[in-house]
């Protein structure tokens, strides 16, 4: 799979295992060894890619400890850190609480956004998530293989730049057509240089912990959001 991924281009592949309360909760030290097996063995291999780890994380209740315990597992122990939702409905609050990691200084990354209804009607509720976090769309979704609707907000975000960047959402070889897929829809449609911003200069400054719209300070339009609930 890395070696697919790096023969489209990737340089550098985060390891996103999940973090999900009584489905995937691997101890993290569990996670580290298969992190240095993987990285020896792709080293090893040849293969020149960096593979930073983080952690997908769902938005459960050991999430919330860890947040609370200053601990949620980040991108390369950094200050942004991935998090998905149930696709069916929002957290309570979740926009308060949001802000609030913003202003202790972490940045959010929402994995694959387009899947969650809420925000497929909700207007408000999409614009003030993305202006408090990066908005990751998934390749497959972009390819058409994750739902109709799925496609066609993806699409859509794209367009309009509601969605930040794109990820490959990778769990085995047979990702990486679909992610290649994607990849070319935006090539094709919105051209060489979104692809190009949406897979390397905004990743690069999600990682850096930077919101990819602004300096990674928070903006006017953060404070405007938090005032105005
Ligand atoms: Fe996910």
């Amino acid at each position: 799979m890395i070696g697919g991924l790096a023969a489209l281009g990737f340089d550098t592949i985060c390891a996103t295992p999940h973090q999900k309360a009584g489905q995937f909760l691997p101890s993290l030290d569990t996670i580290d060894e298969a992190h240095q097996l993987v990285v020896t063995q792709t080293r090893t291999s040849g293969v020149n890619v960096s593979i930073p780890l983080a952690a997908e994380n769902m938005w459960d209740a050991v999430f919330f400890e860890r947040f609370q315990a200053k601990r949620i597992p980040s991108y390369d122990r950094g200050s942004a850190f991935l998090v998905e939702f149930r696709p069916a409905e929002m957290p309570p609050g979740v926009l308060g609480h949001l802000f609030r990691m913003r202003t202790e200084g972490k940045l959010p990354v929402i994995a694959h956004p387009e899947r969650y209804q809420a925000l497929w009607t909700d207007k408000g509720l999409l614009e003030q998530m993305a202006a408090q976090c990066a908005m990751v769309v998934d390749l497959a979704a972009v390819a058409g293989y994750a739902g109709r609707r799925q496609a066609k907000v993806a699409r859509k975000w794209l367009k309009q730049g509601v969605a930040h960047a794109v990820a490959s959402d990778s769990h085995s070889r047979s990702d990486i057509g679909v992610a290649a897929e994607g990849m070319a829809w935006i090539r094709k449609k919105l051209g060489e240089s979104s692809l190009h911003r949406l897979l390397a200069d905004h990743p690069r400054r999600i990682l850096a912990g930077q919101h990819p719209d602004r300096s990674g300070r928070l903006g006017a339009r953060v404070g405007r959001t938090q005032n105005s609930q």
